[in-house]
């Protein structure tokens, strides 16, 4: 289902379709500093459409409402994304604990939930009650009996702590309002070395028609997640967006961020 342009601005102000190709993985491993001090959120004026709140340099972008949730599910986005190469990507095993952040109408979680079957489960972690109505629903439709929808706050998850061994966010940290916080809870509740996959459009490329609050740079990701006992596992590249994995840190070795 194609959507006016008209309405897709007003659905997320962005999220256009995205044709995933080869994985490019660029593999390394590395520690990130943690900074003395933490920066802090900054409101000024910035984009037409964006929040006027911005963090580390970048403004934050509003976030997709859920009247938007029929066009996640529409159908040219397995061409557009091929969804699959990304669940290949992330390498899931059966009974492992696992998250979808932002999950909205659950287009990734009943996927997630298949992999980690039947012992595994996948917590389904969405903002807007509404979105998890609508997650439920599809759930029901894709027969994934072992997902948990679980509504977060802007701070916080709300996932039981050291549970998760990765936890995926599709098109939703650039639109988190209190980034530095939701990542944070999600390193409390992420096991040691489980995995935190970023997936966003990528800012460094102008011809990805995504407006620019809806895109991320690498260098930016890396920069926001370095205060965060993160470390940095991968990049890799689909035709538009950028795949990025850290690992929590051992909690005996990796400093918090202190907000
Ligand atoms: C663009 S949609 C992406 C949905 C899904 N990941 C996908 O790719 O199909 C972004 C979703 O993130 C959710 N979201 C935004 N900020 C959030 C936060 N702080 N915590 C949880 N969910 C959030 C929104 O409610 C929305 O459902």
């Amino acid at each position: 289902m194609k959507l006016p342009n008209r309405l897709r601005g007003c659905v997320q102000g962005l999220a256009v379709t995205v044709a995933i190709h080869g994985l490019g993985g660029v593999a390394a491993e590395s520690a990130n500093p943690t900074p003395a001090t933490v920066p802090g959120y900054e409101f000024r004026p910035g984009s037409i459409d964006g929040t006027g709140k911005w963090f580390m340099g970048r403004e934050i972008a509003h976030y997709m409402s859920h009247q938007g949730a029929m066009w996640l599910e529409r159908e040219e986005r397995e061409e557009e994304e091929q969804p699959n190469e990304l669940i290949r990507l992330l390498d899931l095993k059966p009974g492992q604990s696992v998250a979808d952040i932002g999950a909205g109408s659950g287009y990734f979680t009943w996927r997630m939930a298949h992999k980690v079957a039947p012992a595994g489960r996948v917590f389904a972690n969405d903002l807007q009650p509404e979105m998890l109505t609508i997650l439920r629903t599809n759930m029901g439709r894709h027969q994934a009996t072992n997902v948990v929808a679980v509504q977060g706050s802007s701070t916080n998850v709300n996932l039981p702590a050291a549970s998760l061994d990765l936890a995926l966010l599709v098109d939703v940290y650039h639109e988190c309002d209190h980034p530095k916080e939701i990542i944070a809870s999600l390193c409390e509740a992420l096991k040691d070395g489980g995995r935190l996959v970023l997936v966003e459009y990528r800012g460094e490329d102008r011809w990805i028609p995504i407006k620019p609050l809806h895109k991320m740079t690498a260098d930016q990701v890396v920069r926001e997640m370095s205060i965060h006992p993160l470390a940095q596992v991968s990049t890799n590249r689909l035709s538009r967006q950028h795949v990025l994995i850290f690992r929590r840190m051992d909690r005996a070795h990796g400093s918090k961020a202190r907000l």
